[in-house]
């Protein structure tokens, strides 16, 4: 009585993953838990403020969200783009993961994913019936697919529609997308669109860091939201930046939305309003600083001969590759590590990478993010001794894994 294609989805391995770490965990063992993809950090106090202030809205909202939200986010996103998207050119979801999923429903066509790829890509494209081209990258390239990858791919049925995933920085690598200019020139010469997964951009580590959406604006949809920089992945907002070229698409996914979740709540696209006008530079900036001392100390920490690793450009993942011949999976791997040293981390099958290929995500989140932002605020440094006192488990734990991985 259930649908084919939908018995071919298994568990996500992050729920797999949660439910060994908890097991290990009732027996006693510590656990590091590396293998979260989630912000550490509480929502900035003028947004929750907003929130309270909004709790007495029960007023279903538009279809493609309340008009004083998209523009907050058209006017943010002016700042920051050379494009301009006005109010009627965002679509506002809850989380970009329900929009995705729509996008895939609504579109015909084929679906180009970088191995690595986030985890959600794959079976919604299976649920949306579109067939996968994955797409091979190197660890010198950022774990990004040259243009020639691409081109290979589509060259071979010119006349298909394609959408391209890119997401970056990237979850699982941590890296940005360097090769920008010549994606752009190919996803021009195939007409390929491109759903640009921005969703970690304000953590991107160096100032002025540019997106595919910078390069080809025309061809590209952004889709971030507030989970990641705002720490409120439990609020479910997100939202689509659509260009003129691509309005047709927006006109379908609004359809799709008032048949399935309506609108996102009201108090919270209203609280949402704060997050894109008032100014945060200072809560991000202070985020910021601390994720890349966490992840620069997590890849200092673990970088060696057995362990090579690229360094993080961004987010809050990174992906350790360990040079062995002990296991055959990285999932087999990854049980070994999570019962010898309690670091719990996803293997890099999970991400689109063969089995063999004995890589692993890191996610370099599990510390007190509240009491380690209220005390390092305005901090330039954080050295070793802070790491210590506001994230030991991340201290510990990476100390444990660079240990193991020197017996391989
Ligand atoms: C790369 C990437 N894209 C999208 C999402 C989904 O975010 P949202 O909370 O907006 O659905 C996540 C969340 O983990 C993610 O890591």
């Amino acid at each position: 009585m259930i649908k084919d294609i939908i018995k071919k989805l298994k568990p996500s391995a992050t729920l797999l993953i949660n439910e060994q770490s908890k097991a290990l965990e009732a027996k006693g063992k510590k656990i590091y838990k590396f293998g979260f993809g989630q912000s550490p950090f509480p929502v900035p106090t003028d947004v929750v403020e907003e929130l309270k202030r909004n709790a007495h809205q029960n007023k279903y909202l538009p279809m493609q969200g309340l008009f004083e939200l998209r523009d907050s986010v058209s006017k943010y996103l002016t700042k920051n783009k050379k494009n301009k998207y006005e109010a009627d050119n965002i679509m506002i979801g809850p989380g970009t993961k329900e929009l995705m999923l729509l996008l895939q429903i609504a579109f015909e066509g084929d679906i180009l994913l970088p191995i690595p790829s986030w985890v959600s890509y794959f079976p919604q494209a299976l649920i949306g019936r579109n067939k996968i081209h994955w797409l091979n990258t190197k660890k010198e390239n950022n774990w990004f697919p040259s243009a020639e990858e691409i081109e290979r791919t589509v060259i071979k049925n010119k006349m298909k529609k394609y959408i391209l995933f890119l997401n970056s920085p990237n979850n699982p690598s941590g890296n940005i997308c360097k090769n920008l200019n010549e994606i752009c020139d190919v996803i021009k010469k195939y007409n390929i669109i491109v759903l640009s997964d921005e969703i970690y951009s304000e953590l991107a580590f160096e100032s002025n860091c540019k997106f595919i959406s910078d390069i080809c604006p025309e061809k590209t949809i952004i889709s971030t939201g507030l989970s990641k920089w705002c720490g409120a992945g439990g609020w479910r907002l997100g939202f689509f930046a659509f260009p003129d070229e691509l309005k047709e698409i927006k006109s379908s996914l609004k359809i799709l939305a008032s048949e399935s979740f309506s609108s996102v709540s009201a108090p919270i696209q209203f609280a949402t309003i704060s997050a894109y006008s008032n100014d945060h530079s200072k809560y991000i900036d202070s985020t910021k600083n601390i994720l890349k001392s966490v992840g620069l100390f997590v890849y200092n920490t673990l970088k060696s001969n057995n362990v090579l690793i690229n360094k993080p450009d961004g987010g809050f993942y990174l992906m350790p590759e360990f040079i062995n011949n002990k296991f055959k999976t990285s999932s087999e791997m990854c049980n070994k590590i999570l019962n010898d040293t309690g670091v719990a981390m996803l293997p890099g099958s999970e991400f689109g990478f063969s089995e063999e290929k004995m890589l692993a995500r890191l996610s370099f989140t599990d510390f007190d993010g509240s009491e380690f932002l209220n005390n390092t605020v305005g901090c330039k440094n954080i050295d070793e001794k802070l790491l210590i006192k506001f994230a030991p488990n991340m201290v510990d734990g990476v100390n444990k894994l660079k240990k193991w991985s020197e017996n391989l």
